[in-house]
């Protein structure tokens, strides 16, 4: 789904490099790996660690995180539901720019709904963006807590927060179902695994 810009007077331009001129230069396929689950679920920690096992085999191989894209490019967004799209809508033109360049691209953010999910999926290629849903239930995220955010949000002095007082919609249909109760070194072998690389 292409967003129709602003001006009317906006021409595209191609380029001479093809999609497998850049695939064969690499050596590998390029694809979008979205990991999706609540805060706390393990995606940074699981993306960055598939990321490390992914360049020490020569792939090229790169992390956007949900709390790092957050001080840069989407610094401007919030938590409402609106800014959430909008977020999820820019990263995944990231995403699939960083697709058509020939990358790996490894994501880490919440994106608790579904649409917005699709909607990103529906900018890739066929068969190049894999949704990896980071199934840690809430208790358990709650428990570990590690960033405090959960104890904030009961205390209410974090509104709309997912999972306590905002929405976390699990996919229904994802590429890969990650159990965090496994070890790390397990998870990510099977995610590396299932990407075929
Ligand atoms: S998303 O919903 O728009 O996809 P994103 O992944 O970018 O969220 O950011 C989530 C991170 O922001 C959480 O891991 C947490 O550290 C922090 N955060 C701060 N406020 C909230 C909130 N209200 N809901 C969820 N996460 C929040």
């Amino acid at each position: 789904m292409a967003n129709e810009p602003v001006s009317k007077n906006i021409v595209r331009a191609d380029g001479r490099v093809s999609g497998e001129d850049r695939t064969a230069n690499l050596g590998h396929e390029s694809m979008t790996v979205w990991f999706t689950g609540l805060s706390g679920s393990g995606k940074s920690t699981l993306a960055f660690a598939v990321e490390e096992a992914l360049v020490a085999k020569g792939v090229a191989a790169y992390v956007l995180d949900g709390d790092n894209v957050r001080f840069g490019l989407n610094s401007d967004l919030g938590f409402s539901p609106e800014d959430r799209t909008e977020n999820i809508r820019r990263i995944g033109e990231v995403c699939r720019l960083f697709q058509d360049s020939g990358m790996v691209t490894l994501t880490a953010f919440i994106s608790p709904y579904i649409a917005d999910r699709a909607r990103v999926r529906e900018l890739h290629p066929e068969g190049s963006f894999f949704e990896v849903f980071v199934d840690t239930p809430l208790e358990v995220a709650e428990a570990r807590d590690v960033k405090g955010l959960y104890k904030k949000a009961r205390a209410g002095e974090i509104p709309e927060f997912s999972g306590i007082s905002a929405p976390y919609e699990a996919p229904e249909n994802p590429e890969i179902r990650v159990d965090t109760s496994k070890p790390i070194a397990d998870c990510v072998a099977e995610i590396i695994e299932q990407l075929g690389l």
